[in-house]
């Protein structure tokens, strides 16, 4: 049986609570013989600041380097507003990001039947979505260089901060969307804002030349970024995988979010490339949602699109599809049977806590390896 090494990044706020119920799901696929998992914990984001100052040490990014795949929770809280900027919560996940090479981040938006209900959107426009947005996440104006705020001496202050994207960045998560579409719709849609960034116009060519270099059966679409927005909300199942930059992929990915119910329901790969050499791929695994420091320690906040993460573990890093088919079934099982954490309840769902939503969705599981062997047995 094989064996991948975890590593556990709870972070602050809801990121341990979530985490906790992942556990159950890692802890039920290894007793069930599925793989064997090796789990190690490290610190990240204001609980590793409050240790060691710092919001990721060198040994736990070393850790995260070394491991089959990251589970990240999230990071941030009000408690570490007034720290400086270099360590705050979400320098230590940038970190980790930009240090492990982790440039494709893709961010599934699916809407569950059972949830339909749950979207601030009308039924007819979310009901069945399934859409996949590629979002570049190691380059644009998250890591671009000058970033700083200088001192202008006249009273005045001048913030900059600077969007650069090569060539190889652009061609590199192009290939990912489109090969992610080739398995899916076979529908791209690049958004950008050529019409008042730089950026933005050698984006579009980038993914137009490559498009029709080396991908020209699939179809290629452009949107303005601000465009792509509206039509997200306007209607999302025009959509098969949206390919963007960091930031318009960060601001997207919410909207999309809510598509789906809640926030509390969107799980995302962070893939670097393979190595040419053993074809492992760094891979850091997180819930699109934040560390939501309101309902943190409440016992209430939604685990699905952290056990949702763990699904894209088991299918992108171990390619143990049929275990991810498996969990998605039990989640999407458990939601129809009314099972509600409180930010997806609706009438007449019955509302349960993050631990009792962790327990039923690895009962489910458990039930379908009993059903399958008495299948087996028939
Ligand atoms: C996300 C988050 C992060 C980002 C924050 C926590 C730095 O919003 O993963 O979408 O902006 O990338
Ligand atoms: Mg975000």
């Amino acid at each position: 049986m094989t064996t991948y090494k975890l590593f556990l990044l709870a972070g602050d706020g809801i990121g341990p609570e979530v985490m906790a119920e992942v556990e159950k799901i890692i802890r039920h696929f290894a007793s069930e013989g599925v793989a064997k998992f090796e789990i190690e914990k490290g610190l990240v984001g204001g609980s590793a600041y409050d240790a060691h100052g710092a919001a990721i040490s060198d040994a736990d990014v070393k850790r995260a380097a070394d491991a089959d795949a990251v589970m990240f929770g999230a990071v941030g809280g009000p408690k570490w507003d007034g720290v400086p900027y270099d360590v705050r919560p979400e320098s230590g996940l940038l970190r980790l990001r930009k240090d492990l090479g982790l440039y494709a981040n893709l961010r599934p938006a699916i809407c569950y039947p059972a949830l339909a209900a749950a979207s601030s959107l009308k039924r007819e426009v979310v009901e069945g979505l399934d859409i996949m947005i590629v979002r570049e996440l190691t380059g644009g104006v998250y890591f671009g260089e000058p970033k700083q705020i200088i001192d202008l001496g006249n009273g005045q202050k001048r913030a900059i901060d600077t969007q650069v994207y090569d060539t190889y960045e652009i061609e590199r998560i192009g290939r990912v969307a489109f090969d992610l579409a080739k398995r899916r719709g076979n529908k791209v849609t690049s958004a950008d804002k050529r019409n008042v960034m730089k950026s933005g116009v050698l984006w579009n060519e980038v993914m137009t030349a490559l498009h029709a270099r080396e991908y020209p059966d699939v179809k290629l679409e452009h949107q303005l970024a601000d465009a792509l927005g509206m039509q997200l909300v306007r209607w999302p199942k025009q959509f098969d995988v949206i390919v963007t930059d960091n930031l318009f992929g960060d601001m997207l990915s919410d909207v999309a979010a809510m598509l789906t119910g809640s926030l509390g329901m969107l799980p995302s790969a962070s893939l670097g490339d393979a190595d040419p050499k053993t074809g492992k791929r760094r891979a850091l695994y997180e819930p699109v949602h934040g560390s939501a420091p309101d309902i943190a320690g409440r016992g209430m906040a939604n685990p699905i699109a952290m056990i949702g993460s763990f699904g894209m573990a088991l299918r992108y890093s171990f390619g143990l599809n049929q275990a991810a088919d498996r969990l998605e079934k039990a989640i999407a099982e458990v939601l129809a049977e009314g099972l509600r954490t409180a930010d997806i309840k609706s009438e007449g769902s019955r509302v349960v806590s993050t631990a009792e939503m962790g327990d039923a969705i690895v009962a489910e599981l458990a039930q379908q390896a009993a059903e399958s062997v008495t299948d087996e047995e028939n």
